[in-house]
This record gives C-alpha cells, sequence and structure tokens, in this order.
C-alpha cells in the first residue's frame, strides 16, 4: 500500500483543522497550525469502520488509506478504531471482524478540545499516556519540539508503529512501551501530562511526576459514568480542578496488552419487585450531567444495558458488586416502572441523586470539581452549593 502524496492530503488537513475551528474546538493559531500541518493520514492508514449485521452483531470493517475518497474518510472528525482485543477479535469475513476496540486515534474535536484545555505553552515539557497510532504525539510535537514530548503506551506493537510514523515525518519524541499508569520514570518532572485512555482514579506516579503548578487532563472512569477532569497539582501534591467544559470518555486503561480489563460480575437474584419511579430511562440516557451524578451517589455500581431473553425489549440496568439490580425499560408502556433484585435501596439512591440535581437546576458537568489529596483519596463536590461525593479509593 503506498500513501498519498502531501500535497494531495493538504487541502484536507487545512479543511479538518478549519472545521475544527468553526466548531469552536481549536481556539488557537499554535493548535491550528498543528492541525493543519500533521498528517492523520499517515497516522491512520488503517481502521475499523462499524457495521450492524443483519442479526444485530457489531462488526468492525477494515479499510485502508489506498486513494483520494479514503482521505476524505480519514480528515473526518470521527474517531477511528485502529486495534481491537486479541482476546475477543474474531474474524467473520475476509476483512471483517468482531471485538472490543483496545486502540483508535480520537476524535479530533475531542483531541482538539483537550489540547487547548491542557494549556501548553512554549518550553513546557508533555507526557501523554496512550500513544496509540501516533497522532496526538505528532501534534504535541508540532506544538513543542519532539525532544519536550515523551508517551507512553501499555502495546509495544503500537509504541513500534507509532515511532516509525514520527519518524517519517521527522519527529522524535521519547516514546515507551509500558503501563502508563506509572507515568514515564526517570524523565524529570513534566509541566503538563495528558491521558488518552481513562484510569478509576488519578495514580500516584501522575502526581510523583509532575512538577509543583502543572496540570493532569485524564479521563476518571467512575463506574456508571466518567468525564475529562483538569487537576493543577501543588507543592504539597494534592491535585484540584473540574470536569472540563470539553466532554468525552476514553477507552480504560488496562494493564495488560494482550487484553481489555473485563469485571467479575456476580450472579444476580431474580426479580424481587417492582413499583412506580419518576426517574426513567430516557431521563438517564439523556442527561450525560445526571449519570455523572449518579456515579457519584453510587460507587461500585454499573449501568448498563439489558436485554430481555424473552421479549427482547431493551432496559437500563443498575447493578451492584453485591449483585443487586435494578432497571427501567427504554421504550413500551411501563417506562414509570422499575424492577428490581437483591437491595431496594439501589434505586432509592439513584432517585435521590436524581431529586437533588433536579433540585439544584440540572447543572451541567462543568458544574463539578474533582480534587485528589496526598493519601490519594479522592472527592468530587458540587461548585454552586458545595454538596460533596467522597469517591472510593
Ligand atoms: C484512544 S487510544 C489513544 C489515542 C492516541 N493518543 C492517538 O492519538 O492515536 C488509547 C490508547 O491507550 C492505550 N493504553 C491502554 N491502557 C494503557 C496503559 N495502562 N498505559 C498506556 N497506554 C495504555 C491503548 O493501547 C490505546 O492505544
Amino acid at each position: 500500500m503506498s500513501l498519498p502524496d502531501w500535497c494531495v492530503a493538504h487541502p484536507h488537513m487545512a479543511a479538518l483543522a478549519g472545521e475544527l475551528k468553526r466548531a469552536g474546538a481549536i481556539r488557537t493559531r499554535a493548535w491550528a497550525d498543528a492541525f493543519a500541518t500533521v498528517p492523520r493520514h499517515v497516522f491512520v492508514p488503517h481502521w475499523f469502520e462499524q457495521e450492524t449485521d443483519e442479526r444485530g452483531i457489531t462488526v468492525w470493517r477494515q479499510r485502508s488509506v489506498d486513494g483520494e475518497g479514503a482521505l476524505t474518510a480519514v480528515y473526518r472528525d470521527v474517531t477511528l478504531v485502529t486495534g481491537l482485543d486479541p482476546a475477543t477479535a474474531e474474524q467473520v469475513d475476509a476483512d471483517a471482524w468482531t471485538g472490543i476496540p483496545t486502540s483508535s486515534s480520537t476524535l479530533p474535536s475531542l483531541m482538539a478540545g483537550m489540547l487547548e484545555d491542557l494549556g501548553v505553552q512554549d518550553g513546557h515539557r508533555v507526557l501523554e499516556i496512550g500513544t496509540g497510532t501516533g497522532y496526538n504525539s505528532a501534534l504535541l510535537c508540532a506544538r513543542l519540539g519532539g525532544e519536550r514530548v515523551h508517551s507512553v503506551d501499555v502495546d509495544q506493537a503500537l509504541v513500534d508503529a507509532a515511532r516509525d510514523r514520527l519518524r517519517g515525518v521527522g519527529f522524535d519524541p521519547q516514546l515507551l512501551p509500558g503501563d502508563g499508569t506509572q507515568g514515564y520514570p526517570d524523565a524529570g518532572f513534566f509541566d503538563r501530562i495528558i491521558s488518552t485512555c481513562s484510569v478509576p482514579s488519578v495514580p500516584t506516579a501522575w502526581i510523583d511526576q509532575l512538577r509543583s503548578g502543572g496540570v493532569l487532563l485524564t479521563d476518571v472512569a467512575l463506574g456508571i459514568e466518567g468525564g475529562l477532569v483538569r487537576l493543577s497539582v501543588d507543592a504539597e501534591g494534592r491535585a484540584r480542578g473540574f470536569f472540563t467544559t470539553t466532554a468525552g470518555r476514553f477507552m480504560a486503561a488496562r494493564s495488560d496488552a494482550r487484553t481489555y480489563p473485563s469485571a467479575e460480575r456476580p450472579e444476580r437474584p431474580s426479580a424481587t419487585g417492582a413499583r412506580p419511579t419518576a426517574l426513567t430511562a430516557p431521563e438517564i440516557r439523556s442527561n450525560y450531567p445526571l449519570r455523572l451524578v449518579l456515579a457519584f451517589q453510587l460507587p461500585a455500581t454499573e449501568l448498563v444495558y439489558y436485554v430481555d431473553d424473552m421479549t427482547g425489549e431493551m432496559a437500563l440496568q443498575l447493578q451492584r458488586g453485591d449483585g443487586s439490580w435494578a432497571r427501567v425499560p427504554l421504550t413500551g408502556d411501563n417506562q414509570g416502572m422499575v424492577t428490581f433484585g437483591g437491595d431496594e435501596g439501589l434505586w432509592k439512591q439513584a432517585e435521590e441523586a436524581w431529586a437533588w440535581w433536579s433540585g439544584v437546576g440540572r447543572p451541567t458537568h462543568d458544574r463539578f470539581g474533582y480534587a485528589r489529596e496526598t493519601d490519594g483519596s479522592a472527592y468530587v463536590w458540587h461548585l454552586h452549593d458545595g454538596t460533596r461525593w467522597n469517591l472510593p479509593g
């Protein structure tokens, strides 16, 4: 496969940068220049596009950059999935697989928003967690110079491929294969850390490797929901900040390159009751900040889609590590009913969180703060009235 000439790609790069500016994701000249000069197609020569087959099964069909038509596909504001979990991916066609995505080139508008939020300045040293394709590292190199950029990915093959691509466009950042929750050991202090995979809590290594006053930006995954937080670290190692206006979610950090983490789940009891509720599935599904508040209120709880084997009807289900669950239907006549098994209090707590959120005017996600203390404990709070939730360590 030969990659298209840069002259052919240039108008596509400029068009993507223009689109991101108009959307408000790019807010400064420096990042506009980076997006207009770094060729995404070099970093994403292959990707997988999602298709749903006639049985409703999602398959990933491979696409390649092999002509100008495909360039249009790469220079869109879309996430391009580039890796599938080898433990679950199954080939179902000559160029199609099932499986859980384990690497991607992030949605460009999300990347641009995060890079702007990071607040890098000339001369800053930046650590990226999750090298992936190398595209975001290249953007950082274009902005700061390769010598100031470090990046870690748990998958050695991704690091090797990214290094070749980065060198191919003239950048030579420090890349390391390994678990990015350990940061980049022995590389001195960073001014900024940006993570493109999610973590359940901020790793100690990141705090230790940031200079006092340094900033980190990461997706914290809190069970039911999660979000991007931008935290400043003080001289004592306390990190404090906010959920950013830029919203987005990332795949979970894994400690093993060969497989995607999957939670051990207990047996769930049969339904023990049902009752009317004012908290409906469409309300939960359509309100990201509500899901965040539910996540604050209900630690160790997940929110999953549930499909009834008998009727095929879909529901949203809260489920906890002790087996308790509660579900509300997504469609049909019973949307005002909750069915539960195990602890009835699970749904009651969700209703209380919803009542609080509605009562204080349905605040958006960027109205919440996030803090991590020096002992690793963390809490979130509502900026307006100070209501606070401690997060499990
Ligand atoms: C959304 S992709 C990164 C996108 C990348 N920044 C780019 O521009 O292409 C997430 C990446 O995080 C990596 N990852 C997952 N767990 C990790 C860990 N513990 N340490 C470092 N990287 C990890 C994955 O292998 C994957 O490549």
